[in-house]
């Protein structure tokens, strides 16, 4: 395994935010107090997340501001333009709600979410998101490894894959009355990648309960592939043998492939991956492999052409 560790600088270090400081004395505090004890049974968006685990995952990048983070958002099923999640999403509701674990699995479940939220001791990650539109962001997520949850569920040999479902209600989510995408959002990872440390199961952000917007109760965060692959809001965890279809490789097969790894060589058919704009700046920067996570994931795919599986 290559060595994990990011550059160590706190986000308090380099945050403007006096509250975000406050709030990272708080979960200091919070840190080593026996796991359960300090979750409230019940947490809503906005409501602070006691973080019990200090994370190595730091970046030396300077994060978005909470404000873009929560108002420049793709959720196709609250609308198409940015602006409309956070605008629409406020109609979702995220109790009572339940993800089922299914499929190539000995122990099959349905786990309330607040159950599912204390599994394990929640970290604070500070990950780079990368639209495949060429804007990204540096986001301190919550959650813990999305391994954890999988080692619980038992996969069986025949498990070669995993696919993520976001709830469709088109009551709660006006934007599942467009036929834009092939709805309920799915997507999909291999086992591997889905068992990587990397591999968030996430539950807030910047300290925070996830706002409905950036995909309340539980998503997924994927650091190293276009944002895309980070489904929201997600009521279904399935494990199979074949290769899940995701609704974007449905709605364009030769622009958005199953791997979809950051790859700024690998152009989309109707624009370049090569630079990025990070939100706030005013230049682009050139995009990095892997989203800059080429030292703990290229080994993942090596001895396969990203450029046939991208
Ligand atoms: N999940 C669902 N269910 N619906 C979506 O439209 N958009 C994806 C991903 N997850 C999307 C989704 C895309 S394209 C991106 S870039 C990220 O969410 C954006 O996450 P953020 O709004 O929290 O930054």
């Amino acid at each position: 395994m290559p060595n994990w560790k990011m550059p160590k600088v706190l986000t308090s270090e380099i945050t403007p935010k006096d509250v975000y400081r406050q709030r990272r004395e708080f979960m200091r505090l919070a840190a080593g107090t026996a796991l359960g004890v300090a979750l409230p049974s019940h947490l809503i968006a906005g409501e602070k997340l006691p973080t019990l685990v200090k994370s190595a995952y730091e970046l030396p990048d300077k994060l978005t501001p909470f404000e873009d983070v929560t108002h420049y958002n793709n959720y196709y099923e609250f609308g198409t333009d940015k602006e409309s999640p956070a605008q629409q999403a406020g109609s979702l509701k995220t109790r009572p709600w339940t993800v089922t674990v299914e499929g190539e699995v000995r122990n099959p479940k349905v786990w309330d979410i607040d159950s599912l939220m204390k599994l394990a001791a929640l970290e604070e990650r500070v990950y780079r998101l990368r639209c495949v539109e060429a804007w990204s962001m540096v986001i301190p997520w919550v959650g813990f490894p999305l391994a954890e949850l999988i080692k619980r569920a038992e996969p069986t040999g025949n498990a070669k894959f995993v696919e993520f479902t976001t709830l469709n209600d088109p009551i709660q989510m006006p934007g599942v009355n467009s036929p834009v995408l092939d709805w309920p959002y799915r997507e999909g990872l291999r086992m591997d990648e889905a068992m990587h440390p990397l591999t968030l199961l996430t539950f807030g952000l910047y300290g925070e309960v996830l706002p409905n917007q950036n995909g309340a109760p539980v998503r997924i965060v994927v650091p190293w592939k276009y944002g895309f692959k980070s489904a929201k809001s997600i009521v279904r965890i399935k494990f199979m043998e074949q290769m899940p279809v995701s609704s974007w490789m449905k709605a364009g097969p030769s622009e958005y492939g199953f791997y979809s790894n950051v790859n700024p060589s690998v152009d989309h058919p109707r624009w370049s991956q090569a630079k990025e704009r990070r939100i706030g700046d005013f230049f682009k920067r050139p995009s990095l492999p892997f989203n800059g996570y080429a030292d703990q994931v290229a080994q993942l795919y090596s001895g396969m052409d990203l450029q046939k599986n991208f």
